[in-house]
């Protein structure tokens, strides 16, 4: 079967790697996802596994619809409960691209007739199934998508402050850093905790899917006898952290990282980054996304922010190496931290955010 794994625009070369090295035969990279080989498994196993992968969408079948006719036959005589079942309800987004069917409402509503007509399966916007239609050059492809809620919804996280990092993205800049679950992580800015949760989850071999439940298990063909066992966790140093100016964020993240299972190895702290300091002796990451400011007129004390921030860390972190997340480059120039080239530019819900590392910082002269 074609699997293709959704991320933000930007990240498929990581979530490539990711799929990878969970053993799962890549194809390709395009915008905004990786194309993989695979059977059921493979499907079942992106969506507990993958850190960085939004949604998974697994490949029914492919056809050519010339006008909305031809497309009602042929949907008509799609083996859908093969796929699908009478008593889960479906719903179908399509889009219609450089096609003779232009209407993507209409071929939506085509498809669900035929869905709800041969397979007696209802339909309807808040259904449990959701179809992928594409239309491309008069070549219909027909995916379901096998995740549900987004998977950044790991099930865990009740509490979130105003501008949380998505955990799929953080999962793919902790990667992107280099991380791989042995060595000390401090996010100085660390809002609801993600950061410093997610690089535990790493360390301890949580799988990301653990708390939830997924789309495939509605899925005409799934076996409820096939449930997955969670591995158990390994066990590892306590040494991820998180600091923030407000109080608020130091008790959400708290109660974040004791809902993950993750309270024993991570430790969440009131302070200032003027006030920060290694929380190990043993050198580590720093990442951090701090404010970006929305609106220009938001951005000017920022300046001062990063410079505090950079200055900070320049003269306390020697050996620590710094990953921060801005949509702001001008904003990142102003830390004076030795940048390598800033990483791709990331499309977050709209906002173009990117990465910028430094190698291990130097001890000031
Ligand atoms: C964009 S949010 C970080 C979101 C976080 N990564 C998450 O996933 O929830 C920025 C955070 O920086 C914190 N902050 C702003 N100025 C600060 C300062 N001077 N010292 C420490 N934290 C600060 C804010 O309280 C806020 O929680």
């Amino acid at each position: 079967m074609e699997i293709f794994i959704v991320t933000a625009p930007g990240l498929e070369g990581v979530l490539a790697q990711e799929a990878r090295d969970l053993g799962m035969t890549v194809t390709a990279t395009s915008p905004g996802g990786v194309t993989a080989e695979g059977d059921w498994a493979d499907i079942h196993l992106a969506n507990r596994n993958l850190r960085g992968a939004t949604r998974v969408l697994a490949r029914l079948t492919a056809f050519r619809a010339m006008h909305l006719a031809q497309l009602d036959k042929r949907a008509r005589k799609l083996p859908w409960a093969d796929w699908l079942r009478p008593d889960v309800s479906v719903r179908v987004d399509a889009v219609c691209r450089k096609s003779r069917i232009y209407h993507h409402k209409a071929a939506a509503q085509r498809i669900e007739r035929a869905v709800s007509e041969t397979l007696g399966a209802g339909v309807g916007a808040d259904a449990d199934v959701t179809l992928k239609v594409r239309i491309e050059d008069d070549l219909c492809t027909i995916s379901v998508d096998t995740s549900g809620p987004s998977l950044h919804k790991r099930g865990l996280k009740e509490q979130v402050n105003k501008a949380p990092m998505r955990e799929t993205l953080a999962a793919l800049f902790l990667r992107s850093c280099g991380f791989d679950g042995t060595e000390p992580v401090l996010d100085p800015m660390c809002g609801s905790g993600t950061f410093p949760i997610e690089a535990a989850e790493v360390a301890l071999g949580l799988i990301p899917g653990r708390a939830r439940s997924f789309a495939f298990e509605r899925l005409a063909g799934f076996d409820e006898s096939s449930a997955f066992e969670n591995p158990p966790a390994k066990s590892c140093e306590p040494m991820f952290f998180g600091s923030d100016r407000d109080m608020g964020a130091i008790a959400m993240s708290t109660a974040n990282a004791a809902r993950a299972g993750v309270e024993a190895v991570t430790q969440f702290e009131h302070c200032a980054i003027s006030d920060i300091v290694p929380p190990t002796q043993q050198p580590g990451l720093v990442i951090v996304n701090p404010p970006y400011g929305g609106r220009i007129g938001n951005k000017k004390p920022l300046y001062g922010l990063y410079a505090a921030l950079g200055s900070r860390l320049m003269s306390t972190f020697p050996g620590w190496r710094v990953g921060l997340i801005t949509s702001e480059g001008g904003l990142a120039k102003t830390t004076g931290l030795p940048w390598a080239a800033p990483g791709p530019i990331v499309d977050h819900g709209g906002t173009k955010i990117r990465l910028w590392q430094t190698g291990p910082l130097k001890t000031k002269s």
